[in-house]
């Protein structure tokens, strides 16, 4: 029996569940499901992220502490999480005597190993909320290119990244004050002296998927920085312990202290469940000696794998504690193959769902969506309600409704004494150990397609042997119930393999079926001579009228509502300043159809020249041969990035029908593309010298 602790990120305490959340506690549930089925000791934790500015402002907004704040959205969190059978252990809060407890152990641990520094940081603040401002707080003009109403951190006009200290007439999104430059003392972990650490623990024991190594290899050439971990108060944190008395209020960035609460909601089911026969040992778990005993998973989301894979290991392995065994990141959610959008109703909380379909039609589209990868999964709304009707009610319950009956009328639900078909039912109970397997290795869309295989046998099956023909026949009652119990037999043994991923239906099955178990273990013992009870319907079909309500309900409770979690500030600046964004995920933002993207025309360009631009630190001066009787002037935002002569002669993407721009240093005619990140690194698109000057990309 493995010991196992598995986490899912701590959602933020000031805004609702919403069906991109689910993604997660869904997927976690279901592998926490899977493996306690196959005899593990698993321990499920989570709690709410209740600390950092987002939140203190939402309570003062809403006319109420941070406290009663934090303490509505979890009673709501976990109301949510409840309808959606997420069977968490231990569901607790980041505002905690036992995190507070773990952030200062692991601080001072820190501290004392010579890993935590402090830097002067001059900052802007705003007078009159009397607080220093968050880049997305800050609004201006852009530096490069004067376009007004950009955010601290980058133009969405020119793409240039800047400081906030950089924007012209600068303006607190909060108060609307002219921002005053603040200086302050911030402490910094050193996190580039893990870095060799770091280039180990992420290569090694398979911790993390391929795509995510990729990416952290990439971060590594770039180069780790340290990591800012404190914010002056006014802040909804804990306090910094033994900083110096005459200095302000350092508090704990919530990031610092986000994932010490899975230690921290651990800590507290230790201690309720102390004396139990449930008991569990903090140190088994956590102490670096027994790291080689014990399991510890993180499940979480692409856009915080910068926390998770860099800055935790080395916070765990500078303070002497043990670091995870594996962290898996999932990727975003899709509906109708387009971002979550509040204007079409695709943006729909946990809550509004489920006031009209029941959660397990989601656990198990999402269950046969899912994989090991960090791809992006797409609810379509018209196939979930194919799938689920066809799969779940068509094929899985169907099997128990067709047979079923006569046991129970003519036979008093008694099953046959032996298996008429040993190899059908042989076969079907072994597929189940590839089912298990699929389960562990998070390959939740394959377990689904096994399992459909093993109910289209049973299917099959009985529309062959038509138990209700033979009914009509004399002399036939053995045959009706031994093909009847077949068909329960192997109805059992898929409640079995479901069991994780439809905890009630299952549940339900389990009462239908007189039985007490439905461990993976359980199958291997078939149900011969066993008494079954009346059946009753196990699952509805999805109408599609339930689903139309659904949207039309979303649409019309987020015209009123709150910007939900993921898209405050505290998450978006804690991913910038991690310089980590492998992909926001801006929910409120809209795609766009094929008729616009086809108003874009990009062309095959060649550097006749570049040069660096007096005066301006980010920009690169590219004279462009498109194909046109002159060649174009473009500057693009590149120059940290790179030298003039390693683009000079290349062939890149031009846009060419974007209005020209005027800038401080001259008009620019288009715009290179690059990939990447503005603040990490861009690498500018070059293509084969085959390609054809002046070209449309198409
Ligand atoms: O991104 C988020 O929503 C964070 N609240 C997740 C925190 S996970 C862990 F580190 F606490
Ligand atoms: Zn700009």
């Amino acid at each position: 029996m493995r010991e196992i602790l598995v986490t899912s990120a701590l959602p933020y305490a000031n805004g609702y569940i919403h069906l991109g959340h689910l993604v997660e506690y869904i997927q976690t549930d279901i592998w926490v499901r899977a493996m306690k089925a196959q005899g593990h000791q698993v321990t499920y934790v989570c709690a709410d992220d209740a600390h950092g500015t987002a939140i203190m402002l939402k309570a003062e907004a809403n006319g109420v502490t941070p406290e009663e704040q934090i303490a509505s959205v979890k009673a709501s969190h976990e109301a949510d999480f409840s309808k959606f059978l997420i069977n968490f252990d231990n569901y607790h809060s980041t505002h905690s005597e036992e995190n507070k407890q773990f952030s200062e152990l692991i601080y001072r641990r820190l501290n004392d190993a010579g890993h935590i520094s402090t830097k002067d940081v001059e900052q802007l603040f705003d007078p009159e909320k009397q607080l220093f401002l968050a880049d997305r707080f800050v609004k201006g003009t852009c530096p490069e290119c004067d376009s007004p109403d950009q955010y601290g951190d980058n133009c969405e006009v020119c793409g240039t990244t800047y400081d906030a200290t950089d924007l012209k007439d600068p303006h607190s999104t909060l108060s609307n004050a002219t921002p005053v430059l603040k200086t302050s003392k911030h402490y910094f972990f050193d996190l580039p002296e893990f870095e060799q650490f770091l280039q180990d623990w992420t290569r090694s024991d398979n911790r993390l998927q391929t795509s995510v190594a990729n990416k952290l290899q990439e971060w590594f050439e770039a180069g780790l920085a340290s990591w800012d971990i404190s914010r002056d108060a006014p802040y909804f944190g804990f306090q910094i312990p033994d900083t110096p008395s005459d200095e302000p209020d350092k508090y704990f960035y919530v990031w610092l202290d986000a994932p010490v609460g899975y230690m921290a909601s651990f800590k507290n089911l230790c201690d309720k469940r102390a004396g139990t026969d449930q008991a569990l040992d903090f140190d088994r778990y956590w102490a670096q000696e027994n790291e080689h005993k014990t399991e510890v998973y993180h499940f979480i989301g692409k856009d915080i794998v910068y926390f998770h894979a860099l800055f935790w290991p080395a916070m765990l392995a500078g303070s002497e504690l043990r670091t995870p065994t594996g962290v898996f990141a999932h990727g975003f959610l899709m509906v109708n193959g387009e971002k979550m959008s509040k204007s079409r109703g695709t943006f729909i909380k946990a809550e509004t769902y489920a006031e009209h379909l029941h959660p397990e039609y989601l656990r198990y589209y999402f269950a046969s969506k899912l994989s090991d990868k960090v791809e992006d999964i797409n609810l379509d709304l018209e196939d979930f309600m194919q799938k689920v009707n066809s799969d779940l009610v068509g094929k899985v319950v169907n099997i128990a409704s067709r047979s079923a009956g006569f046991l129970v009328k003519k036979y008093d639900g008694m099953l046959s004494e032996i298996c008429v078909e040993s190899e059908l039912l042989e076969d079907i109970t072994k597929t189940g150990d590839e089912i298990a397997a699929a389960y562990e290795n998070r390959e939740f869309s394959r377990a689904m397609r096994l399992i459909m295989q093993c109910a289209d046998k049973a299917n099959e099956y009985i529309d062959a042997k038509k138990p209700w023909s033979l009914a009509k026949l004399e002399g036939t009652e053995q045959e009706v119930q031994d093909v009847c119990s077949v068909a329960i037999n192997i109805f059992r043994q898929l409640m079995v393999y479901l069991a994780p991923v439809l905890p009630e239906l299952t549940n339900n099955a389990k009462a239908f079926l007189n039985l007490d178990d439905l461990s993976f273990a359980s199958r291997n013992e078939w149900l011969l001579g066993h008494k079954i009870n009346k059946f009753k319907p196990l699952m509805q079909r999805i109408e599609e009228k339930d689903i139309e309500a659904m949207v039309e309900d979303s649409k019309a409770s987020l015209a009123q509502a709150d910007a939900p979690a993921a898209t405050t500030d505290s998450k978006s600046a804690a991913k910038n300043e991690a310089s980590a964004e492998m992909n926001t995920d801006d929910e409120q933002t809209d795609y766009i159809g094929i008729e616009d993207f086809a108003k874009v025309e990009m062309k095959v360009a060649h550097v006749l020249e570049c040069n660096h631009v007096e005066g301006a630190d980010k920009l690169l001066q590219f004279t462009l041969d498109v194909g046109e009787d002159k060649p174009r002037n473009v500057f693009s935002g590149i120059r940290k990035f790179y030298e003039p002569e390693q683009l000079t002669g290349k062939k890149v993407i031009c846009v060419t029908n974007l209005a020209p721009r005027k800038m401080k240093f001259g008009v620019s005619e288009g715009m290179v593309l690059s990939t990447g990140e503005p603040k990490t690194g861009l690498t500018v698109v070059t293509l084969p010298d085959a390609c054809v000057v002046g070209d449309v990309l198409a």
